[in-house]
């Protein structure tokens, strides 16, 4: 059996990875900045599938020093971690101090120094029910206790002097968090972040960085919890891939067939050409058509009727995408069938502007029906109206009008075969 190359499911490892040159640039000066004790932190958004994760894997090697940063072999200290909707304060608090530990505690003055600076952690898990970090004050507690026991471990391993007990100098602590956009109200982590580097700097070391990755939404997520909050960070905004960066995943990917099944993999023009259309510059795309069109091919050249039958055959490629990304902004936040039928009639010009009376023209219901099912699809984001101009909309993109086609077409051959 031949081993398929493209992860759809997995973050891109390193030697896969392709592109982000500005966002890398950013990043590195963020790195070389804290590691001169001057803090910077970055906040990654984009969308699914963007590459977000990807992007933090990466950053992790440049951090830790397997891949040289402008001459510089750094040496972080990273932790990397992700929020859940439940993430608390005192269960980001035990994860940080649980990965520190773990890296660190190699000697018994180490041991000793873990169990005396963090011992709060096991004080406050030993007293159970009697703090309780739901009450305010309890919780400003934990977090007195949890800025200072990070300040005197971050001075300590930064430091060349006797008070580093760990057998090696870190350029700083880096803390990596994804999925940031789950943060609750409660767990706060807008005022948090920025109570804990202000804090840190009071103490006199600047070399503690964050780095967050997140939806869109996360920059609301953060101005409600702090509304300064979002300067603590080089927000950097991740985009799609040009054509070339997608068709070097695509080369990049194919190559590592010759070690995973002894030869390596061949593409047709023509099959790279569709493959980067349908892909339209989101690395996810890129390896969930990749992955169908190579199930169907020979496993030596992939073919554009691979490409093709792969993106669109029964559960091919689009109707998992689909599944994924559109289906929720189809079927759960629209209520009416109007709304359905203004989506199923802009999804004949793909995601190209449409005016509203092209709209109209084919649509069945009343001036006033269209004009709400227009209010509502902008305003939930699942058209885009073009700025300056009004009465002209779009589809998000071409894979939504795709898969809308694919839908009405399925819709249709149901009905025939039913009324046969
Ligand atoms: N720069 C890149 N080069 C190559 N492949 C990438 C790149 N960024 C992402 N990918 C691929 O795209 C898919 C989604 O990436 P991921 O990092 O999980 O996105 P996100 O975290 O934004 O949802 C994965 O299959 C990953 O391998
Ligand atoms: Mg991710």
């Amino acid at each position: 059996m031949k081993i398929n190359p493209f992860k759809p499911n997995s973050p891109s490892r390193p030697g896969m990875f392709v592109g982000r040159i500005n966002e890398i640039d950013r990043i590195e000066s963020a790195l070389i900045q804290t590691k001169a004790n001057q803090n910077v932190n970055f906040l990654l958004r984009g969308e699914r599938g963007i590459g977000k994760t990807s992007l933090l894997n990466l950053v992790k090697f440049f951090a830790e020093g397997q891949i040289e940063v402008r001459d510089h072999q750094l040496n972080f200290l990273v932790i990397e971690t992700d929020i859940s909707k439940d993430t608390t304060q005192f269960g980001l608090i035990r994860k940080i101090e649980y990965a520190l530990r773990r890296r660190l505690e190699k000697s018994e003055p180490a041991r000793n120094f873990f169990s005396e600076a963090w011992g709060f952690i096991k004080k406050i898990e030993g007293a159970g029910f009697k703090i309780n970090e739901n009450k305010q004050e309890d919780a400003e507690l934990i977090f007195e206790e949890f800025s200072y026991s990070l300040a005197d471990t971050l001075k300590r391993i930064t430091n060349t002097d006797s008070s580093n007990i760990f057998n090696s100098k870190y350029d700083g602590i880096l803390v990596l968090i994804d999925k940031s956009n789950n943060a609750s109200k409660q767990l706060d982590l807008g005022t948090f972040l920025k109570l804990l580097l202000e804090r840190i700097q009071k103490e006199g070391t600047e070399k503690l960085m964050f780095g967050l990755a997140g939806l869109p939404k996360i920059k609301e997520v953060l101005i409600e919890s702090h509304p300064s909050s979002i300067r603590l960070f080089d927000d950097i905004q991740m985009d799609r891939l040009l054509k070339e960066e997608v068709e070097n995943v695509i080369e990049r990917v194919l190559e590592s067939t010759s070690e995973l099944n002894g030869f390596k993999t061949l593409i047709d023009d023509d099959a790279k050409r569709m493959l980067t259309y349908f892909a339209e510059g989101f690395p996810h795309f890129i390896h969930q058509y990749g992955f169908s069109a190579f199930e169907l091919s020979d496993g030596k050249t992939i073919t554009n009727d691979n490409v093709i039958k792969g993106a669109i055959g029964r559960n091919g490629a689009l109707e998992i995408i689909g599944n994924k990304y559109y289906r929720d902004d189809y079927y759960k936040k629209i209520q009416g069938d109007e709304y359905r039928e203004v989506l199923n009639i802009m999804s004949e010009s793909l995601d190209n502007w449409v005016t509203k009376k092209e709209i109209k023209d084919k649509f069945k219901g009343t001036n006033n029906s269209l004009n709400n099912a227009i209010q509502a699809l902008s305003s939930r984001g699942i058209i885009v109206s073009k700025e300056g101009s009004r009465g002209i909309y779009r589809l998000l993109d071409k894979g939504f009008a795709w898969w809308i086609r694919l839908k009405c077409s399925q819709e249709k051959n149901k009905a025939t075969t039913n009324s046969k």
